[in-house]
Protein backbone atom coordinates (compact mmCIF):
# COMPACT_ATOMS: atom_id res chain seq x y z
CA UNK A 1 0.00 0.00 0.00
CA UNK A 2 2.83 2.64 0.61
CA UNK A 3 4.78 1.05 -1.88
CA UNK A 4 1.54 1.89 -4.30
CA UNK A 5 1.41 5.77 -2.42
CA UNK A 6 4.91 5.99 -2.86
CA UNK A 7 4.71 5.30 -6.88
CA UNK A 8 1.47 7.49 -7.36
CA UNK A 9 3.78 10.39 -5.45
CA UNK A 10 6.43 10.30 -7.65
CA UNK A 11 4.97 9.83 -10.81
CA UNK A 12 2.86 13.01 -10.19
CA UNK A 13 6.01 15.18 -9.18
CA UNK A 14 7.86 13.88 -12.51
CA UNK A 15 4.94 14.82 -14.87
CA UNK A 16 4.51 18.16 -12.65
CA UNK A 17 8.40 18.89 -13.49
CA UNK A 18 9.59 17.54 -16.76
CA UNK A 19 8.26 19.78 -19.73
CA UNK A 20 8.82 16.57 -21.77
CA UNK A 21 5.85 14.68 -20.08
CA UNK A 22 3.58 17.78 -19.68
CA UNK A 23 4.07 18.05 -24.19
CA UNK A 24 2.98 14.35 -24.80
CA UNK A 25 -0.47 15.29 -23.34
CA UNK A 26 -1.00 17.74 -25.66
CA UNK A 27 -1.12 15.41 -28.63
CA UNK A 28 -4.34 15.19 -29.46
CA UNK A 29 -5.45 11.66 -30.45
CA UNK A 30 -7.76 12.02 -33.55
CA UNK A 31 -8.84 8.74 -33.26
CA UNK A 32 -7.98 6.26 -30.27
CA UNK A 33 -8.42 2.65 -30.81
CA UNK A 34 -8.66 3.26 -34.15
CA UNK A 35 -6.01 2.96 -37.50
CA UNK A 36 -6.87 4.09 -40.48
CA UNK A 37 -6.00 2.08 -43.55
CA UNK A 38 -4.68 4.05 -46.53
CA UNK A 39 -2.76 3.33 -49.67
CA UNK A 40 -0.86 6.68 -48.67
CA UNK A 41 1.18 4.96 -46.18
CA UNK A 42 4.76 6.92 -46.71
CA UNK A 43 7.46 5.50 -44.45
CA UNK A 44 7.04 3.32 -41.41
CA UNK A 45 9.58 4.13 -38.57
CA UNK A 46 10.05 1.49 -35.75
CA UNK A 47 11.21 2.00 -32.00
CA UNK A 48 10.12 5.91 -31.86
CA UNK A 49 7.68 7.77 -29.63
CA UNK A 50 4.38 8.96 -30.65
CA UNK A 51 4.90 12.62 -29.97
CA UNK A 52 9.06 11.65 -32.12
CA UNK A 53 6.15 10.05 -34.61
CA UNK A 54 4.33 13.71 -34.94
CA UNK A 55 7.18 15.51 -35.35
CA UNK A 56 8.60 13.44 -38.10
CA UNK A 57 5.08 13.67 -39.79
CA UNK A 58 4.96 17.42 -38.83
CA UNK A 59 8.77 17.96 -40.79
CA UNK A 60 7.30 16.33 -43.58
CA UNK A 61 4.99 18.09 -46.11
CA UNK A 62 3.32 15.36 -47.68
CA UNK A 63 2.29 13.54 -44.47
CA UNK A 64 -1.02 14.30 -43.27
CA UNK A 65 -1.62 12.08 -40.51
CA UNK A 66 0.05 9.00 -38.77
CA UNK A 67 -1.15 5.46 -37.07
CA UNK A 68 0.97 5.01 -33.89
CA UNK A 69 0.75 1.37 -32.86
CA UNK A 70 1.30 1.61 -29.39
CA UNK A 71 2.46 -1.86 -28.59
CA UNK A 72 5.24 -1.99 -31.15
CA UNK A 73 6.47 1.71 -31.05
CA UNK A 74 5.54 1.80 -34.84
CA UNK A 75 4.76 5.15 -36.55
CA UNK A 76 3.01 4.99 -39.94
CA UNK A 77 3.21 8.28 -42.12
CA UNK A 78 0.65 9.00 -44.27
CA UNK A 79 -0.08 11.20 -47.36
CA UNK A 80 -3.87 11.10 -46.90
CA UNK A 81 -6.32 11.75 -44.03
CA UNK A 82 -9.66 10.38 -42.96
CA UNK A 83 -12.90 11.18 -45.70
CA UNK A 84 -10.45 11.38 -48.57
CA UNK A 85 -11.07 8.59 -50.80
CA UNK A 86 -9.67 4.79 -50.53
CA UNK A 87 -9.47 5.25 -46.39
CA UNK A 88 -11.31 4.10 -43.73
CA UNK A 89 -11.17 3.60 -39.94
CA UNK A 90 -10.76 -0.17 -38.17
CA UNK A 91 -10.83 -0.93 -34.84
CA UNK A 92 -7.16 -1.71 -33.30
CA UNK A 93 -6.83 -1.39 -29.72
CA UNK A 94 -3.45 -1.14 -29.75
CA UNK A 95 -3.62 1.72 -32.18
CA UNK A 96 -3.91 5.70 -32.12
CA UNK A 97 -4.78 7.61 -35.34
CA UNK A 98 -4.13 11.22 -35.74
CA UNK A 99 -3.86 13.79 -37.94
CA UNK A 100 -1.79 16.58 -37.91
CA UNK A 101 -3.83 19.27 -38.60
CA UNK A 102 -5.48 18.58 -34.91
CA UNK A 103 -1.78 19.16 -33.54
CA UNK A 104 -0.91 22.02 -31.10
CA UNK A 105 1.79 24.51 -32.65
CA UNK A 106 4.57 23.82 -30.16
CA UNK A 107 4.72 20.60 -31.61
CA UNK A 108 4.91 22.07 -35.27
CA UNK A 109 8.88 22.97 -35.36
CA UNK A 110 11.10 23.14 -32.37
CA UNK A 111 12.12 26.59 -33.41
CA UNK A 112 8.64 27.32 -31.69
CA UNK A 113 9.85 26.46 -28.59
CA UNK A 114 13.38 27.90 -28.33
CA UNK A 115 13.99 31.59 -30.03
CA UNK A 116 11.31 31.47 -32.28
CA UNK A 117 8.49 33.52 -31.94
CA UNK A 118 7.55 33.03 -35.45
CA UNK A 119 6.71 31.02 -38.09
CA UNK A 120 8.24 27.90 -38.23
CA UNK A 121 9.16 26.56 -41.14
CA UNK A 122 10.51 22.48 -41.47
CA UNK A 123 13.61 22.46 -44.06
CA UNK A 124 13.65 19.44 -46.25
CA UNK A 125 16.80 18.68 -43.89
CA UNK A 126 14.48 18.32 -41.34
CA UNK A 127 15.17 21.22 -39.41
CA UNK A 128 13.46 24.19 -38.63
CA UNK A 129 13.61 27.00 -39.98
CA UNK A 130 12.60 31.02 -38.28
CA UNK A 131 10.94 33.01 -41.14
CA UNK A 132 10.75 36.92 -40.19
CA UNK A 133 7.85 39.23 -40.95
CA UNK A 134 5.39 36.89 -40.10
CA UNK A 135 2.67 36.25 -37.40
CA UNK A 136 3.91 37.99 -33.89
CA UNK A 137 1.96 35.90 -32.55
CA UNK A 138 1.96 32.69 -33.90
CA UNK A 139 -0.38 31.19 -36.42
CA UNK A 140 -3.06 28.99 -34.57
CA UNK A 141 -5.06 26.20 -37.02
CA UNK A 142 -8.34 26.08 -36.19
CA UNK A 143 -10.53 24.22 -38.69
CA UNK A 144 -9.18 24.47 -42.36
CA UNK A 145 -7.57 28.00 -42.11
CA UNK A 146 -4.48 29.42 -39.94
CA UNK A 147 -5.20 32.90 -38.22
CA UNK A 148 -3.37 35.16 -36.39
CA UNK A 149 -4.81 37.10 -33.76
CA UNK A 150 -2.60 40.42 -33.62
CA UNK A 151 -2.79 42.68 -30.51
CA UNK A 152 -1.59 45.84 -31.22
CA UNK A 153 -4.15 48.39 -32.63
CA UNK A 154 -3.97 49.72 -35.61
CA UNK A 155 -5.89 51.51 -38.35
CA UNK A 156 -7.81 49.11 -40.92
CA UNK A 157 -6.27 49.89 -44.16
CA UNK A 158 -2.46 49.00 -42.39
CA UNK A 159 -3.91 45.45 -41.04
CA UNK A 160 -4.61 45.55 -44.28
CA UNK A 161 -1.19 45.73 -45.09
CA UNK A 162 0.44 43.66 -42.63
CA UNK A 163 -1.61 40.75 -42.94
CA UNK A 164 -0.19 41.07 -46.89
CA UNK A 165 2.89 41.47 -45.54
CA UNK A 166 2.59 37.84 -43.55
CA UNK A 167 1.36 36.55 -47.05
CA UNK A 168 -1.98 36.29 -46.00
CA UNK A 169 -5.27 38.88 -45.80
CA UNK A 170 -7.60 40.30 -43.05
CA UNK A 171 -10.12 37.83 -41.58
CA UNK A 172 -13.31 36.47 -43.67
CA UNK A 173 -15.84 34.68 -41.62
CA UNK A 174 -17.85 32.84 -44.78
CA UNK A 175 -20.01 30.41 -42.03
CA UNK A 176 -21.71 30.19 -38.48
CA UNK A 177 -19.35 27.48 -38.20
CA UNK A 178 -16.16 29.54 -38.52
CA UNK A 179 -17.75 32.64 -36.43
CA UNK A 180 -18.19 30.23 -34.08
CA UNK A 181 -14.13 28.63 -33.87
CA UNK A 182 -13.18 32.65 -33.97
CA UNK A 183 -15.43 34.08 -31.83
CA UNK A 184 -14.22 31.58 -29.23
CA UNK A 185 -10.68 32.60 -29.20
CA UNK A 186 -11.53 36.35 -29.94
CA UNK A 187 -13.56 37.04 -27.35
CA UNK A 188 -12.70 40.16 -25.13
CA UNK A 189 -11.59 42.45 -27.36
CA UNK A 190 -12.46 44.30 -30.99
CA UNK A 191 -10.87 43.04 -34.02
CA UNK A 192 -10.42 44.86 -37.67
CA UNK A 193 -11.77 41.89 -40.30
CA UNK A 194 -11.54 42.30 -44.04
CA UNK A 195 -14.79 44.00 -45.24
CA UNK A 196 -15.35 47.15 -46.56
CA UNK A 197 -18.50 48.97 -48.27
CA UNK A 198 -16.07 51.91 -49.65
CA UNK A 199 -16.59 51.10 -53.01
CA UNK A 200 -20.22 51.16 -52.45
CA UNK A 201 -22.17 52.86 -49.80
CA UNK A 202 -23.49 49.95 -47.70
CA UNK A 203 -22.50 46.97 -49.66
CA UNK A 204 -20.08 45.61 -47.77
CA UNK A 205 -17.27 43.40 -50.04
CA UNK A 206 -14.90 40.71 -48.50
CA UNK A 207 -11.58 42.66 -49.66
CA UNK A 208 -9.67 39.97 -50.51
CA UNK A 209 -11.93 37.34 -52.27
CA UNK A 210 -13.81 40.09 -53.91
CA UNK A 211 -17.49 38.78 -52.94
CA UNK A 212 -20.20 40.10 -51.17
CA UNK A 213 -20.53 38.59 -47.32
CA UNK A 214 -22.40 35.84 -47.84
CA UNK A 215 -22.78 35.09 -44.01
CA UNK A 216 -22.97 38.07 -41.50
CA UNK A 217 -23.44 39.03 -37.78
CA UNK A 218 -24.54 42.09 -37.62
CA UNK A 219 -24.92 43.68 -34.10
CA UNK A 220 -28.60 45.30 -33.67
CA UNK A 221 -28.92 48.22 -35.82
CA UNK A 222 -25.32 47.80 -37.48
CA UNK A 223 -24.01 48.80 -40.30
CA UNK A 224 -25.48 52.21 -39.70
CA UNK A 225 -22.32 54.26 -41.24
CA UNK A 226 -22.44 56.29 -38.10
CA UNK A 227 -21.01 59.87 -36.92
CA UNK A 228 -19.06 60.42 -40.20
CA UNK A 229 -18.96 57.55 -41.61
CA UNK A 230 -18.34 54.04 -41.28
CA UNK A 231 -16.97 51.98 -44.11
CA UNK A 232 -14.73 49.54 -42.17
CA UNK A 233 -15.85 45.66 -40.74
CA UNK A 234 -14.78 45.10 -36.81
CA UNK A 235 -16.21 41.73 -34.81
CA UNK A 236 -16.78 43.01 -31.09
CA UNK A 237 -15.68 41.03 -28.11
CA UNK A 238 -19.18 39.78 -28.14
CA UNK A 239 -18.43 38.43 -31.89
CA UNK A 240 -21.27 40.67 -32.94
CA UNK A 241 -19.93 42.92 -35.98
CA UNK A 242 -20.04 46.24 -36.38
CA UNK A 243 -18.82 49.21 -39.16
CA UNK A 244 -16.65 51.79 -37.71
CA UNK A 245 -14.45 54.54 -39.02
CA UNK A 246 -11.59 53.13 -41.05
CA UNK A 247 -9.24 55.40 -39.60
CA UNK A 248 -9.80 53.79 -35.85
CA UNK A 249 -7.43 51.65 -34.48
CA UNK A 250 -8.11 48.23 -33.03
CA UNK A 251 -6.48 44.63 -32.93
CA UNK A 252 -6.78 42.82 -36.21
CA UNK A 253 -6.60 39.60 -37.25
CA UNK A 254 -5.19 37.50 -40.83
CA UNK A 255 -6.42 34.16 -42.23
CA UNK A 256 -4.66 32.01 -44.53
CA UNK A 257 -5.45 28.64 -45.79
CA UNK A 258 -3.19 25.79 -44.84
CA UNK A 259 -1.19 24.43 -47.11
C1 LIG B 1 -22.45 52.97 -32.45
C2 LIG B 1 -21.79 52.24 -33.59
C3 LIG B 1 -20.54 52.96 -33.99
C4 LIG B 1 -19.63 53.17 -32.83
C5 LIG B 1 -18.38 53.95 -33.16
C6 LIG B 1 -21.48 53.19 -31.33
O1 LIG B 1 -22.08 53.97 -30.32
O2 LIG B 1 -23.57 52.25 -31.99
O3 LIG B 1 -22.64 52.11 -34.67
O4 LIG B 1 -19.87 52.23 -35.00
O5 LIG B 1 -20.32 53.87 -31.81
O6 LIG B 1 -17.43 53.80 -32.16
CA1 LIG C 1 -21.49 51.29 -36.77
Amino acid sequence: MFGLKLLIFISTVHYTVSGEIQNVSNIKVTASGKCMTSSKVMNVLTLIGQKQCIRKCLQNHQCKSVNYRKKQLHCELIAAKYGESGTSLVLDSECDYIEMEDQPQELTGSCKATSCKEECVPLSSGKPFCVNGKCPTGWQIIGEKKYCFVNSPIKWQAAKASCIWMEAHLLEIESEAEQILIQNKASGDRWWMGGTDEESEGTFIWVHSNTTLNYTNWLEDEPNNGGTGENCLEILSDGLWNDNKCDSSFYYICEKMIK
